[in-house]
């Protein structure tokens, strides 16, 4: 099998401690679980996050402007999941740039692994954590009804999964602590429309109860994340784990030729020129050139997924790309702009080879900035939907996420075939062959382009 590209995996998980403040026997353990959590939330930098009204902004003058011309045309009204789309790009822009406030490393982040965990999690939310769910998650922004929350993302995640020749694997798992009296529309719709395994598990397995969850992520990403939690993280507090794995593995549309693949310089943002081996391409691609931004198109073999490539110009910046992306955001959907409105037009195309592994990241903080706060407080969290628990009070203790992404430009034999199809791509009067060079910092995004959902993105800024 040619796979010219072996792409990323996620892994996401939210656990649910047991608040044992009520509880006196096991006032030692909630102490530590508390310390640990802090320790974990200073790791991470944070960063105040302007709430989003943009988008209502954008889409009321888009209403607007439709009503005065008459026109009521499908195009301007969104589908169900096209507005998940939306939610999943206000939480994807949102929490990597507060994770990543000024980037200086080579980063890879799941926007939807996380939506998708964090959708199941507000399942068994009440009240004001409900609340706060709905509108941190973009539902609100998006217009996407309470009640139709998880009837859509069923649909979505169907359709998603509905591509051809590209593997795009979703696996939820919830883990329950053997005795948590589960509330039966909780499992049941985690079970009809997320498709999650819900399972017992022993938290006090004398192996680590952190063994079997490892096993099943590492069983979900294909061997490629095998150490998402530590011994320790998983306790006797614990009462559930919920877990969402994207893997998507997928060929080039348009195959690079290996023998095309020599070393380049690029100009690193941390030291200097590299020399990096770099895959390079004649073909056409859908382009766009946004004042400082030019914006490239990789499709994907056989599916509507296309990884998109953010290059600032040279007397621009990675930093100065994100920030004008969140600026932005007050007035409209940046990624939506940015992403939209290219053209087919015939490259030189030079990308680097790049493979990037994240470390487990803590996602609270960066939630927090969005303004999921009472999930995460002890005496405040509601999860009455989850189970019936009298005396304790569930909340949230571990966000984490870790991927892994690598691009490169294996199979060859397609070449040829390639290079046919570019002829019978090509205009009649091609415009000159334009060269773009990726010899520089850059932000990539893969997302579906019918929903728009934001499957990964990061940032690439030498090795
Ligand atoms: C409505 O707008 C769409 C796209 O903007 C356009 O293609 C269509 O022709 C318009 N229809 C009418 C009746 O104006
Ligand atoms: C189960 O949960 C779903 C999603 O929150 C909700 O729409 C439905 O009304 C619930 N059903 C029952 C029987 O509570
Ligand atoms: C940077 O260069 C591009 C062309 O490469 C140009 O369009 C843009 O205006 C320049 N921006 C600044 C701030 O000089």
């Amino acid at each position: 099998m040619n796979v010219n590209l072996i792409l990323v995996v996620v892994v996401f998980l939210v656990s649910l401690a047991v608040n044992v403040l009520t509880e006196s026997a096991d006032a030692g353990d909630e102490h530590e679980l508390s310390m640990a959590s802090q320790h974990d939330i200073n790791r991470y930098r944070r960063m105040g996050i302007r709430r989003n009204r943009g988008w209502d902004r954008d889409r009321n003058n888009r209403n607007k402007q439709g009503k005065k011309k008459g026109n009521n045309s499908k195009k301007q009204r969104l589908s169900p999941e096209e507005r998940i789309g939306v939610a999943n790009n206000h939480v994807a822009l949102n929490v990597f740039t507060s994770l990543y406030p000024s980037i200086n490393s080579n980063t890879i982040f799941s926007p939807h692994s996380l939506h998708t965990a964090l959708a199941m999690t507000m399942l068994g939310a009440k009240k004001d954590t409900k609340k706060e769910f709905y509108s941190s998650l973009g539902f609100k922004t998006a217009k996407v009804g309470r009640s139709e929350v998880h009837g859509i993302y069923n649909k979505l995640l169907s359709s998603l999964s509905r591509q051809q020749d590209v593997t795009l694997y979703n696996a939820n798992s919830v883990f329950v602590k053997f005795g948590l009296p589960l509330k039966t529309n909780f499992s049941r719709v985690l079970t009809t429309h997320y498709h999650a395994k819900v399972d017992n598990f022993n938290m006090a397995d004398p192996e680590g109860p952190e063994r079997s969850i490892n096993a099943w992520v590492a069983k979900a990403t294909r061997g490629m994340i095998s150490d998402i939690l530590k011994k320790g993280d998983v306790n006797i507090n614990t009462a559930m784990i919920i877990m969402n794995a994207v893997y998507l593995k997928a060929s080039w549309a348009d195959q690079f030729e290996p023998w095309n693949t020599e070393p380049k310089p690029f100009y690193s943002l941390n030291s200097g020129v590299q020399t990096i081996s770099t895959m390079n391409i004649l073909t056409i691609y859908n382009y766009a050139n946004h004042h400082d931004t030019e914006v490239i198109e990789l499709g994907f073999k056989g599916s509507e997924l296309a990884m998109y490539i953010l290059l600032p110009s040279a007397n621009s910046s990675l930093n100065k790309l994100l920030q004008e992306m969140k600026a932005r955001s007050a007035v409209a959907n940046p990624m939506d702009v940015l992403l939209t409105g290219l053209k087919s037009r015939k490259l030189d195309f030079f990308l680097p080879k790049f493979k990037i592994e994240s470390d487990v990241m803590d996602l609270i903080p960066a939630l927090k900035n969005l303004g999921l706060k009472k999930a995460f407080d002890a005496s405040q969290a509601d999860f009455k939907d989850i189970a019936n628990t009298d005396k304790q009070r569930l909340y949230i203790d571990k966000v984490v996420q870790k991927a892994v992404i690598n691009v490169n430009e294996f199979g060859c034999e397609a070449a040829a075939e390639t290079f046919v199809g570019i002829m019978v791509g090509s205009q009649m009067f091609p415009p000159p062959i334009l060269e773009v060079k990726v010899d520089r910092p850059f932000l990539y995004i893969i997302r579906s382009k019918a929903q728009k959902v934001v499957l990964f993105m990061g940032t690439f800024v030498g090795v």
